[in-house]
């Protein structure tokens, strides 16, 4: 056996944390079926950044909320496997996606206004999934919060954690989206084309920020974006998503 070979052996495998297999996603009825995603396959490693790029309509959206479960609602048709934790997402019941969601897996919209409550405070917004997903304390959810605001680089935390949505910048307001999403260190961050809204000052900030968040958590991200320089800068793979 040759000196190369040998290393190759010797390395561990890595096994991707999540698996999607021949995914297709249908609309409409039987009748007129509307296939916007046909036989995607990805596997998706820890840490790594993944670019998912394609045309408006190409089913990017579509892809990412089925992958945060959150796509169960829609009338909509899904054949394949989404495996996480040994599960295929497609065939878990909604609560059980439910738990996934904010704690393993985390999403990001373009539009932090409509993912925000504009009558609560941005603190009890991120402490949401602290609440949902872990034991701790009032006091200690508080301080988790503190720090991950100060994480996301907000001045002054404290009163960042008592001002409202409609108080901040679209920036600030994103990097809450993030430290909404990073509260509960997930295996998986989607973020669907968060800097779209945003200058390119912003967008580099933003950008640089979640890089250094997601590699220091080992977090791995499906960014969705149409800034093609940018995701080639970012992204150590990029993924085409065609129209059908
Ligand atoms: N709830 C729904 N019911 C029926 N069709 C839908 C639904 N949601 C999305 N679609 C259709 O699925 C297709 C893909 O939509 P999607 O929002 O995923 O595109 P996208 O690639 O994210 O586009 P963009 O780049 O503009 O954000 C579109 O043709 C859209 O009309
Ligand atoms: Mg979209």
């Amino acid at each position: 056996m040759n000196e190369r070979k040998k290393h190759i052996m010797k390395e561990p495998m890595a096994t991707p944390i999540l698996q999607i297999k021949d995914l297709r996603i249908e609309f409409g009825n039987q009748l007129t079926p509307i296939t916007v995603v046909k036989d995607f396959t990805l596997d998706l490693f820890a840490g790594e950044i993944v670019g998912i790029v394609g045309d408006s309509g190409t089913g990017k959206s579509v892809l990412a909320m089925t992958i945060a479960g959150l796509a169960s609602d829609m009338k909509v048709k899904k054949s394949g496997e989404v495996l996480f934790a040994g599960k295929n997402l497609l065939d878990c019941p909604r609560d059980i996606t439910r738990q996934y969601l904010g704690k393993d897996i985390s999403i990001i919209f373009q539009e932090p206004m409509t993912a925000l409550n504009p009558l609560k405070r941005i603190g009890w917004q991120i402490e949401e999934s602290l609440r949902i997903h872990t034991d701790l304390d009032k006091e200690m959810r508080y301080k988790k919060v503190l720090a991950m605001l100060n994480e996301v680089e907000l001045i002054s935390p404290r009163r960042v954690y008592q001002q409202y949505p409609h108080e901040l910048s679209g920036g600030m307001r994103q990097r809450v989206m993030i430290a909404m999403a990073m509260i509960c260190t997930p295996k998986i961050l989607i973020a669907d084309e968060i800097t779209t809204a945003l200058d390119v000052i912003v967008t580099t900030q933003i950008m640089k920020l979640l890089t250094r968040l997601c590699e220091e958590r080992k977090t791995a991200v499906l960014f969705i974006s149409h800034d093609i320089d940018l995701v080639k800068r970012l992204c150590s793979r990029i993924v085409m998503m065609e129209t059908r």
